[in-house]
């Protein structure tokens, strides 16, 4: 039966008793992690937030006590007061771990069943019988350490920018679709008959317009809805630091992120970020890298052998470069004796999963040259390419042919697997990066037009304006990625505020007049009105508190996260709604 807490109220959270606390009498209150009764002597691991302390009950100093004390067990709430002495036998490993307490009070405020999970950092449970567990989960030391960290970002962050003058809006949950590029998800009106909000992808059109009503630097922590294929660093439902500033070109807003950066980092993880922070143009990165968010921690850096390999006698090689196509390559250094044959096969299987069809490779071995493509190159080829990649003896190169788009795909992210097999990485390392001068436009090869790489509405680069229509696919924009240990961490852009080159964007994109005041007329008419130059950036705030906490699993920053395919296993949502529910909202379900 559950005890009242009495006259007893808590002095302080177990986590903090120290040596300086000997001989204090306190009260603590907390769950039971761990109990051992050793005969005449009880010992109980007592566990808040703040962490463990040891409890000790004493059969030869009360024995009624000592009695009570036999029935915990763990996750018992219990309140305890007792003087904190020396332990005899002192524990390194937590910070509490050179005293414990001598109970002389003891209330047991509420029992537990066994849980289902272990509370403990490493149980090696299904993260299934976490989420479905989550509360109990949310006991474990890391996660509450997890959200402790967040907790103080959104200080750290709210610091900051209240700071430099920016003030904080609230942008509504129910609103327009927003031009992000995935799918809305999407609530239906009740009051109006047949018609929907769409929950916001980013607060990006509102932020433009609190710039043309004069806010002039606006921030917000908030929650963005996207409904697209999830991954490791994807929930459908993500926190966004979101900012917009008036005024302002692609330096000040790089300059004052940096600024924040450097704050945050320092805060947070106790590392100075070194500025300015490194910039890289777009194609520097896709042709060194393959990918547009380069992890910098390691080398591994993509070769162009095309021009090497044009009549190299391996049609694989030749038939690509007649395409137009590009063959590339890496020189996994010391590869040649971490990857067998067979462990070769398994990165040809990955590249295939990003399109490619197949991987070609050279091994430099005691000065000989072990390759199931040398017999089709001649020795000056062979020369060219070692030359070209810097090869030495032990390593292993391997090659792609193909499309640009495949060769960059599959060699960039086979970059990224060697340098995490082969152990490059080093912990604690941070390698920042902005990723400036992105295309404008992107292929959409299944609709078969160009669509915008961000949104509508970001600025071409001035010296780009006059090939808007011309030459989409070289057109440039004034936008830039902050991407962090191979990851993008945020995004912004300067925004078009002049009417006429809208209407080129718009005409670019396909739409006429009329779709795009049914999309953003709203946007439109008030830009009529005095839009004064503007610009921001929102970050991902999810993926820098894994970033700051080490974790590589985006549901391990998040209370109450969604699944892989969208769902809450805790809460069971989504659901389905009754009858009634769904005519009231005159919806009816069409069953597949
Ligand atoms: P963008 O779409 O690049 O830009 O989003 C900004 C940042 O949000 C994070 N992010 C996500 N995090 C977790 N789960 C997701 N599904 C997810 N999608 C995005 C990324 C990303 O860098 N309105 C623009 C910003 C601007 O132009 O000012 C925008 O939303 O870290
Ligand atoms: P094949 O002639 O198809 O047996 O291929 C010989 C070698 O070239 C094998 O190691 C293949 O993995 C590799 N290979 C095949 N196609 C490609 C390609 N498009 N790019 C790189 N290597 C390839």
């Amino acid at each position: 039966m559950a005890e009242k807490m009495g006259n007893l109220k808590r002095s302080m959270y177990c986590g903090e008793i120290r040596e300086e606390n000997i001989n204090e009498e306190v009260t603590l209150m907390g769950w039971v992690a761990k109990e051992r009764n050793l005969g005449s002597i009880i010992f109980v691991d007592l566990r808040d937030r703040a962490g463990i302390a040891q409890i000790v009950f004493d059969d030869t100093v009360d024995k009624d006590l000592f009695n009570k004390a036999t029935k915990l067990r763990s996750e018992f709430v219990i309140a305890i007061k007792g003087i904190i002495r020396q332990r005899s036998s002192i524990n390194d490993k937590i910070p509490t771990g050179k005293v414990e307490i001598l109970a002389n009070d003891l209330k047991i405020l509420n029992e537990s069943e066994v849980p289902p999970i272990y509370i403990k950092d490493d149980d090696n449970v299904s993260e299934t019988m976490r989420l479905k567990n989550r509360p109990l989960d949310l006991r474990k030391p890391f996660m509450q350490n997890n959200l402790m960290m967040r907790s103080k970002f959104y200080k750290v962050t709210r610091d900051f920018f209240a700071n430099e003058g920016f003030i904080e809006v609230e942008t509504p949950m129910l609103t327009k679709p927003t031009p992000e590029g995935a799918r809305d998800y999407l609530v239906p009106s009740r009051v109006n008959d047949g018609q929907f909000y769409a929950l916001p992808q980013s607060p990006q059109l509102l932020k433009q317009l609190l710039m043309v009503s004069g806010l002039d630097r606006y921030f917000q922590i908030t929650k963005c809805f996207r409904d697209e294929d999830l991954r490791a660093n994807r929930q459908p439902e993500f926190t966004q630091i979101d900012l917009e500033m008036s005024f302002v070109e692609i330096d000040d807003v790089i300059s004052i992120n940096e600024k924040f950066l450097k704050y945050a980092f320092k805060e947070m993880v106790d590392v100075d970020i070194e500025l300015p922070i490194k910039r890289m143009k777009y194609k520097e990165a896709m042709d060194r890298f393959g990918v547009d968010k380069p992890d910098l921690r390691f080398d591994l850096e993509l070769q162009d052998i095309s021009s090497i390999v044009k009549n190299c006698g391996f049609k694989v090689f030749e038939n690509a470069t007649e395409e137009g196509y590009s063959v590339r390559g890496i020189n996994i250094k010391s590869g040649a004796d971490f990857y067998s044959r067979k462990a070769i096969g398994k990165l040809e299987d990955f590249v295939k999963d990003y399109g490619a069809h197949g991987l070609a490779w050279i091994k430099l071995v005691d000065g000989e040259i072990n390759s199931p493509i040398a017999k089709f190159l001649d020795e000056k080829v062979l020369d060219d390419i070692i030359k070209t990649m810097n090869a030495e003896d032990k390593d292993l190169l391997v090659f792609v042919a193909d499309k640009n788009k495949v060769v960059y795909d599959s060699l960039g992210n086979l970059r990224n697997k060697v340098a995490k097999d082969m152990e490059l990485i080093k912990k604690g390392d941070y390698k920042l990066v902005w990723i400036t001068e992105f295309p404008l436009f992107e292929y959409d090869e299944e609709d078969e037009r160009y669509v915008a790489k961000h949104h509508p509405f970001t600025s071409p680069m001035d010296e780009d304006l006059d090939i808007v229509l011309t030459e989409p696919q070289n057109a440039r924009a004034k936008a830039y990625d902050i991407v962090i240990n191979g990851d993008e961490m945020g995004g912004g852009s300067i925004r078009i505020n002049d009417r006429e080159i809208q209407k080129t964007m718009f005409k670019a994109l396909g739409f006429t007049e009329e779709e795009a005041q049914n999309k953003f007329g709203f946007l439109l008419e008030a830009f009529k009105y005095g839009a004064p130059p503007h610009g921001g950036l929102a970050y991902g705030l999810d993926r820098l508190i894994m970033l700051f906490t080490d974790s590589d699993n985006i549901r391990d920053v998040i209370a109450f996260p969604k699944t892989q395919s969208a769902t809450c296993l805790l809460t069971g949502a989504p659901t389905r709604l009754t009858e009634e529910q769904l005519e009231e909202v005159h919806i009816k379900v069409i069953e597949k």
